[in-house]
């Protein structure tokens, strides 16, 4: 079994990564190594609301797609996002990593929770493919500096190794 590490402002993030590849060493499903990420990310990341999933699904309508929320930890959030909008839509179009400090002063924030300050966004890109985003949220202003940046990127990278996506 792996034991949860101390919650801690300034996490080891190169610990953290390593841990991600050792909990999701063994299998490669989406919903289960999904699932095991954002709890991972949420009991081990201080001054979180949310953590979670954004994947990449076809619109409704049949034209473009949409970010279809997928496991996560926090409270309920918006279910569908079109494709551009909110944070998560800035961030899949761009294909890079947003931190909003201030998510009331970020135009076209969406607002799941309101106890949400900040926000940082991380685009999910597998064999060249934008397939969704990864989310996390905070209660406290200018929560995540470039080394938290850096760091959740990286355990993202080993989510996204560990992982198929259909
Ligand atoms: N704030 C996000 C929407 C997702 S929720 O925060 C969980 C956005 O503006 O894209």
């Amino acid at each position: 079994m792996h034991t949860t590490p101390e919650r801690s402002t300034r996490p080891d993030y190169a610990m953290l990564t390593r841990q991600v590849a050792s909990i999701l060493e063994g299998e490669r499903d989406l919903t289960a190594n999904a699932s095991q990420f954002s709890a991972f990310v949420y009991d081990t990341i201080a001054e979180l609301n949310w953590a979670g999933f954004y994947l990449t699904v076809p619109s409704k309508k049949g034209e473009g797609q949409d970010l279809l929320v997928g496991p996560f930890q926090g409270k309920v959030a918006c279910a569908r996002i079109p494709f551009g909008r909110g944070v998560c839509g800035a961030s899949a179009m761009e294909q890079r990593t947003i931190v909003v400090p201030d998510v009331h002063a970020f135009p076209g924030h969406i607002a799941c929770d309101s106890a949400s300050n900040a926000e940082i966004m991380i685009p999910l890109v597998k064999g060249g493919k934008l397939v969704g985003v990864f989310d996390i949220d905070s209660p406290a202003l200018n929560r995540f500096s470039d080394e938290d940046r850096a760091g959740l990127e990286a355990m993202v990278a080993a989510f996204l190794d560990a992982t198929d996506f259909a």
